[in-house]
């Protein structure tokens, strides 16, 4: 058993913001499931949107995230997010993060879709590494943060595990249950647990998202008895790398900034088509959409991004990760087109946290992509979740110091160790990992860029029957981190298959081929808690009365 002040499940850019910061007022564990370098954060290549030019207004990039969010934004959630950034990104460059300069000196801006000003902070491509590495190396000299790698969250500590249990209505995070790479399976306690797991794209055959992205935060939280919400908006990137043995990695945004124009297989420029005005630059919904639909007429698994018309040391110079990423699979991107598809990116949704990142469990935080902060809405502004994860940490931390949360919440001793008395039995466990691949498949054919009633009606059937399955073997098992993730997507497919289903109107990414319209009845978040949905109001502040219960 280990006891600290706070827990940080995760090592992105929400869990290690807070880590730096919660380390001022106490002991912290971060907890994460790979090295400590590994997390989406790593992998943002556009950068961190911000109002940095004078140009540029912060209710220009409020009204922008809005626009982008399709009426379903919470519209405190952006104004804070909007008001912050270059608070965050001063933050950033004195911890360390050596942004892009202009020959001036001024921060060098990139423009990416939806929004009407330059305003993306960066550096070159690789933003995710730099901003990475600076908050490890940071965390790594903090002797209060105790760092645990290879170390993964299984199941949240709550009134559920006491031996007397006494739930009253309210429930309280007590901790986590972590499996260590020898399958060890420990128990740590915290007065305050925060939940950085980041994002679930791992649950749809194609994704840009890497291995640790199975949405198990989401899954915890919501076992614990979480609300979670807004899950049907899957957003998916327009761009990624194409290669018919499967590789995929993402072409960033800010190459389309840059120039770069989308043509079908017969070298047409297609976006002014579906986007007279915007076309390359239109929100990542219409410009996925736009793509699926070509590629479907034209009966072809790919499109292709031509960024050949320009300077070639200038792309060279702007985008290194990509040049050379792609050279490497063959590509000369100065000379050639980039074959690209969407691909499963991010999730808006998530757990139900209010502007100080609560949830609706005591002492349970969640922050960046594993949260539903009301930032998003029905589709995210481009570069605006690096920047919402820190935001959101910040927010958190300033609350528990005001209420002076950490003196009246008690570390719970009585919580017993983690039952582990399955039995493994290698013949079953080759037949559970096909579920894997057929909830990716799943998902990706009938709960992906266009939706239809049928179809997800059929996936909901299908994915039900395969997470009973997984859960009866699940109780049967001595557990490994292979098993908890394939419990996890298997729950979580559920959840956005049956929210997709729930939303009777297209709203952003959630496109559905009966109902093609925005509906006005519909401008609510879908809400899953206590195993039924609710439409609620959105909420400015976060919680409405109906969570609290
Ligand atoms: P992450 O950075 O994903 O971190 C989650 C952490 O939790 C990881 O360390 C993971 O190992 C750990 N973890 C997960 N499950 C467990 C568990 N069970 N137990 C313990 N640890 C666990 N956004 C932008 O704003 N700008 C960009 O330019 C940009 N580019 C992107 C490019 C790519 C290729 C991708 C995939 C995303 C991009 N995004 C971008 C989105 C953005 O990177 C993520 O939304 C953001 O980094 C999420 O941060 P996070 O801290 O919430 O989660
Ligand atoms: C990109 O660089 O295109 C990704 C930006 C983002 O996901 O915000």
């Amino acid at each position: 058993m280990k006891k600290y002040d706070f827990i940080v499940i995760g090592s992105g850019i929400a869990g290690l913001t807070f880590a730096i910061k919660a380390a001022e007022m106490g002991s912290v564990a971060v907890i994460t499931k790979e090295k400590m370098f590994e997390s989406n954060t790593r992998y943002a290549q556009g950068g961190i949107a911000s109002v940095i030019d004078k140009e540029d207004k912060t209710y220009l990039h409020f009204e922008d995230t809005l626009k982008a969010g399709a009426g379903l934004c919470h519209k405190n959630a952006v104004k804070l997010t909007a008001q912050k950034g270059p608070e965050m990104i001063k933050l950033l460059s004195e911890w360390g993060v050596d942004f892009d300069k202009t020959k001036s000196g001024s921060l060098e801006l990139g423009r990416e879709g939806g929004h009407s000003k330059s305003r993306i902070v960066h550096v070159h491509d690789y933003t995710g590494k730099a901003i990475q590495e600076a908050l490890v190396n940071k965390v790594r000299e903090n002797s209060n943060i105790h760092i645990f790698e290879n170390c993964m969250g299984l199941d949240l500590i709550t009134d559920h595990h006491l031996p007397e249990k006494t739930i009253s209505g309210s429930i309280t995070c007590y901790g986590v249950y972590v499996l260590d790479k020898n399958n060890e399976i420990t128990t740590f306690l915290s007065k305050i647990t925060l939940l950085a797991t980041g994002g679930m794209g791992k649950i749809y055959l194609h994704t840009t998202n890497p291995a640790i992205a199975t949405g198990d935060g989401v899954a915890m939280a919501y076992r614990a008895g979480a609300a979670v919400g807004n899950l049907e908006f899957m957003q998916f990137h327009p761009t990624a790398f194409y290669d018919s043995s499967g590789i995929r990695f993402l072409v960033s945004e800010a190459i389309r900034g840059f120039g770069a124009i989308l043509r079908n297989n017969k070298g047409e420029a297609f976006m002014k088509k579906y986007s007279p005005e915007l076309k390359e630059l239109s929100p990542r919904d219409i410009v996925a959409r736009a793509i699926d639909s070509e590629m479907k007429k034209e009966g072809k698994p790919n499109v292709f991004l031509d960024i050949t018309h320009k300077n070639p040391n200038l792309v060279k110079e702007k985008f290194p990760l990509i040049y050379n990423t792609c050279l490497s699979y063959g590509i000369n991107i100065t000379k050639e087109l980039i074959p690209v598809v969407p691909a499963a990116h991010y999730q808006c949704g998530g757990v139900i946290a209010d502007l100080n990142a609560a949830t609706n469990i005591n002492n349970l935080f969640a922050s960046g992509e594993a949260a539903m902060s009301g930032v998003n809405g029905a589709n995210r502004l481009a570069s605006n979740s690096l920047l919402e994860g820190m935001v959101f940490s910040l927010t958190s931390l300033k609350l528990i110091k005001d209420k002076k949360i950490l003196n009246s919440a008690k570390i719970e001793t009585s919580i017993p160790d983690w039952d582990d008395s399955g039995t493994f039995d290698e013949k079953e466990w080759i037949y559970i990992s096909h579920d894997k691949r057929e909830i990716h498949q799943i998902m990706w054919d009938y709960v992906g860029i266009v939706r239809k009633d049928l179809r997800l009606e059929r996936a909901c059937n299908r994915l039900n029957l395969i997470n009973k399955e997984i859960e009866e073997f699940y109780k049967k098992t001595k557990i490994t981190k292979a098993l908890i993730e394939l419990r996890n997507i298997s729950l979580l497919s559920v959840l956005i298959t049956q929210s997709a289903r729930f939303r009777k109107e297209s709203r952003g990414l959630h496109y559905i081929i009966e109902y093609p319209e925005k509906n006005e009845e519909w401008l609510v978040d879908t809400i899953k808690i206590n195993n039924r949905f609710i439409k609620r109001p959105i909420n400015d502040d976060g919680f409405t009365s109906i969570l609290r219960k």
